[in-house]
């Protein structure tokens, strides 16, 4: 048996699952505290709580976890200020600069990969070297979420590590020459600091205190398309906290309108991405102003019409990265004294889909041809998504029978590490579904026209 954990932005789960098949046998969930800044001690916490009664029984591990997060550490190896998450957007002003200061958005996406925005760690030590100049001087080592817990869960026994996925991220490592890039750490945070060392896709990184191995671990993005066993030609489409268009490519992807994030996935190849800020948080607004469950916000959106007769959402709540809105707020048109609940559900159903549809474009833009469109995450679990995405989206959409991707990959990459065999195991993927429905363009005709319009509505 291995274990696969994801710490995602707002639970730890863990799932046991039998190393030959796949086939998962036991699984559990510790809350965390969500946000935007969180102490990561909570966790470590959340790991042990969520992890700790499955591990004896696992002769290996591996983390998956939220991407991007700042885990600055002073000289005792204690946080000097909580971890600004991927969605926090404090640091937008120094994304900005940092941009600049390298040479501009191109010569970014030369260097590491990607356009930085505030999601991006490098723009987070900038900003605590200017706005927490203490906590920045105290910082003698940098680590990302699944580094700290990947550390905690090998009893810090081991020196921390991390993999190219998840380095990817942080705007100081560049995929395409597999090398982080620590000068522009230290013009980051103003001095150098210490970095987990970039282990191989299965090399081991330490061991349990019951003796099993630990993997390297990898950013949750790159662990669910290892789960979902994400192959050429294919676009995974996340329904999560964030939205997340990703496939996987043989060479690495560099998009100088910053749009696409050219990742490194988590078996050697890349994972070019588009990440909303807004996803399943859509529904969850909506939910919560209406009044009903997530069910009946479904069973609402479904009793309108395409284009819910007019109202259209842009969801850019609290700011938005795809586009690269940071200071955006969401804006509601086409409002009538006609308007329904229905209307107003099935409007947030719509922006969503089409926030993820413009995801889908910019990735597929990098890519030779799109044969399939997977659909996962929790949001995929809503009957009106999955009723209006195939619509929305104007093609058919793959349903994987589990939504949950990102602990399965973690488990995989256990198994391939305990293996230590070239390739990961080949886990069939479960209980597919297609769906169909007639395209209804006209309803991303009407979110594009709000999304072109909405800079001039915000400040
Ligand atoms: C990807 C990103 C998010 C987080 C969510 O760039 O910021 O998908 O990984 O956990």
């Amino acid at each position: 048996l291995v274990l696969g954990v994801d710490s995602s932005t707002q639970s730890t789960k863990a799932v046991l699952v039998d190393a030959d098949d796949g086939t998962v046998v036991a699984s559990r969930t510790a809350p965390h505290p969500d946000g935007t800044s969180v102490d990561p001690r909570a966790w470590l916490e959340a790991f042990d709580a969520a992890a700790g009664p499955l591990l004896p029984r696992a002769a290996a591990v591996a983390v998956g976890g939220q991407q991007h997060g700042m885990v600055a550490l002073d000289a005792e190896d204690a946080p000097v200020h909580d971890a600004l998450l991927w969605n926090d957007t404090r640091s937008a002003a120094a994304a900005a600069e940092l941009v600049e200061e390298i040479g501009g958005p191109a010569a970014c996406a030369e260097a590491v990969g990607s356009v930085l925005v505030a999601s991006f760690t490098i723009t987070k030590l900038r900003w605590l070297r200017d706005h927490e100049p203490d906590a920045a001087r105290r910082t003698t080592r940098v680590l990302l979420p699944h580094d700290y817990l990947t550390w905690h869960a090998g009893g810090r026994r081991s020196a921390p590590a991390t993999d190219r996925g998840d380095a990817s991220g942080t705007g100081y490592y560049s995929a395409a020459d597999g090398a982080y890039r620590e000068d522009l750490l230290e013009r980051a945070l103003g001095h150098a600091a210490g970095l987990p060392r970039v282990a191989g896709p299965n090399e081991q990184v330490g061991t349990t205190e019951h003796g099993a191995v630990v993997a390297p671990g990898t950013g949750d993005n790159m662990a669910a398309a290892l789960g979902l066993g994400l192959g050429p030609g294919d676009v995974s489409l996340s329904i999560g906290t964030s939205g997340v268009a990703a496939a996987v490519s043989d060479s690495p992807v560099v998009d100088r309108t910053g749009v696409v994030t050219g990742f490194a996935d988590a078996t050697g190849r890349y994972l070019p991405m588009a990440t909303t800020l807004n996803a399943a948080r859509i529904l969850d607004l909506h939910a919560r102003l209406l009044g009903v469950d997530h069910d009946e916000l479904a069973a609402l959106a479904l009793d309108s019409v395409p284009g819910a007769h007019g109202l259209t959402v842009s969801p850019y709540y609290d700011g938005e990265r795809t586009p690269n809105r940071p200071d955006a707020s969401g804006t509601w048109a086409g409002l009538t004294t006609a308007t329904s609940r229905a209307d107003v559900a099935r409007a947030a159903v719509e922006a969503l889909l089409c926030s993820l549809a413009d995801a889908l474009d910019a990735v597929a833009q990098g890519l030779t041809g799109v044969d399939r469109v997977l659909l996962i995450g929790g949001g995929a679990k809503s009957s009106a998504v999955q009723a209006l995405a195939p619509a929305v989206l104007g093609r058919d959409v793959v349903l994987p029978a589990s939504a949950e991707y990102v602990a399965l990959g973690a488990a995989r990459q256990a198994a391939w590490t305990l293996s230590g065999s070239a390739e990961p195991p080949a886990w069939p993927l479960a209980g597919t579904r297609v769906l169909q429905a007639e395209p209804t363009p006209a309803v991303r005709d009407a979110y594009a026209a709000l999304r072109d319009r909405a800079p001039a509505l915000t400040p």
